[in-house]
C-alpha cells in the first residue's frame, strides 16, 4: 500500500510550479509508480489557448519519458472546494499507460480526499484493442 496523504502533499507541492498565465487557475498532480516513485506535474498554459496542458498530463508525460510505465495512483490537488477531477482528455491520456483499477485521488481545499478507480471515471474507454480488431 501507499501513503495517499504523501502523495496529496505532492501534487500540493506541484500546484505552485502550474503557469496558469491566464485562468489564474493552479492544478498539481503527483503520479506514484509502481516503484513507488513520485512524478509531479502542473498545468501550463499558453496565448494560444488551445495548447494548455493540464497538470495530469505533464505528470504522466514527464514520467514516460524516464521510462516509466506501471502506475499505482495519481493525485491532483487544486484551489476547490469541490473534489476536482482530472478532464476528459486526462483520462483518456491516463488510460493509455494506467490500469482501470489505478487509483485516482482527488483533493478539496478541506483537505479532503477520494478515491476512484480510472475505470469509473472512463467507462467504455476506446483504448489499442480497437485498432487490432
Ligand atoms: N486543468 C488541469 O490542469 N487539470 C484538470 O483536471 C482540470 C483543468 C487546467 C487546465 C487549465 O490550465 C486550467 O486548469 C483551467 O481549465
Amino acid at each position: 500500500m501507499y501513503d495517499a496523504k504523501e502523495l496529496v502533499r505532492k501534487a500540493v507541492e506541484a500546484k505552485s510550479k502550474a503557469y496558469p498565465k491566464y485562468s489564474n487557475f493552479y492544478v498539481g498532480a503527483a503520479l506514484l509508480t509502481e516503484n513507488g516513485g513520485i512524478f509531479q506535474g502542473a498545468n501550463i498554459e499558453n496565448s494560444s489557448y488551445g495548447l494548455t496542458i493540464c497538470a495530469e498530463r505533464t505528470a504522466i508525460f514527464h514520467a514516460v519519458i524516464e521510462g516509466e510505465r506501471n502506475f499505482q495512483a495519481i493525485a491532483i490537488a487544486g484551489d476547490t472546494n469541490e473534489f476536482l477531477p482530472p478532464c476528459g482528455a486526462c483520462r483518456q491520456v491516463l488510460a493509455e499507460f494506467c490500469d482501470k483499477d489505478l487509483d485516482v485521488i482527488l483533493t478539496n481545499t478541506k483537505g479532503e480526499i477520494k478515491t476512484l478507480k480510472l475505470g469509473e471515471l472512463l467507462p467504455y474507454s476506446f483504448g489499442e484493442e480497437f485498432l487490432k480488431s
